[in-house]
């Protein structure tokens, strides 16, 4: 969504200076990390689980692919690539503690790699992984174009890069009881399990202020992803985008 100001970007539902936003967003992610998982669970009443083997899925890995994993959290994605058969996952995240967590909980896969870094400058050669995924990321990130480039900039050529992201229901009376759990309901089970209602409360506003599917489309394709494509998971509380470096 475009903001008025230029030098200010959303956070959630308020407008900060874009040199705030990234600290705002890593005091959220602080604030949760060790609860990340449980709370995922939670929210969705399990569902990302099937969201994210949907991605995978989509993606179909192969044992000659290496994936990069950007702001790849607690490393679910990473994780489930490597068990379907790709080669290797290298998870960049920007926050310490969303890293820490999955170290502990994936120390014992192969060919798994973490950089803390952020999504707008990736620690990696040109044109050197077969896939790229983002789930869950997109959102939170200040330069949104910056972080597609960089993407787009780390794939070989023939490569293909899959964002998982909250996005925009297509039903009226879902939508209406989505609104309702995601702004009463949320925030409080956020509350009570991590002790921290605002980052909930960020996390569903951030939600609400991202692109539609075709403005995200759109996005993909001014970078230079081909065959741009989306899908809608459970009637567009989640989509995922697709673009082929070609
Ligand atoms: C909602 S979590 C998603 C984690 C994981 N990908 C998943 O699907 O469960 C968002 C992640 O984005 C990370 N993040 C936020 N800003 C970032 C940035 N500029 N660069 C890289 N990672 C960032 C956060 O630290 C957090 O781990």
């Amino acid at each position: 969504m475009v903001n008025k100001n230029q030098n200010n970007v959303d956070f959630g539902y308020k407008s900060v200076k874009k040199s705030d936003k990234q600290k705002l967003v890593n005091n959220v992610f602080n604030a949760v990390a060790r609860k990340y998982d449980l709370m995922n669970d939670i929210t969705s009443l399990g569902i990302h689980r099937s969201w994210k083997s949907d991605l995978i899925n989509w993606i179909a890995p192969q044992s000659n692919q290496n994936l990069a994993d950007i702001a790849g959290g607690t490393g679910d994605i990473a994780y489930k690539f490597l068990n379907s058969g790709g080669n290797s996952a290298h998870i960049f995240d920007i926050n310490k503690e969303m890293i820490q967590v999955s170290k502990k909980k994936y120390r014992n896969i192969n060919n798994l790699e973490w950089s803390i870094a952020s999504a707008e400058n990736i620690p990696a050669l040109d044109n050197s992984f077969e896939r790229a995924t983002m789930s869950f990321g997109l959102r939170n990130i200040t330069d949104r174009n910056k972080s597609l480039q960089e993407i787009y900039r780390i794939l070989k050529p023939g490569g293909r890069f899959i964002c998982l992201e909250f996005s925009h229901v297509e039903n009226d009376f879902l939508k209406k009881f989505y609104d309702l759990w995601s702004f009463r309901i949320m925030p409080l089970i956020g509350d009570k399990v991590t002790g921290n209602k605002e980052a909930y409360t960020y996390l569903v506003e951030s939600i609400r202020k991202f692109p539609t599917q075709p403005e995200l489309s759109q996005m993909f394709s001014e970078v230079g992803f081909s065959r741009v494509k989306y899908r809608n998971l459970s009637n567009g509380i989640v989509a995922l985008h697709s673009g082929w470096k070609i």
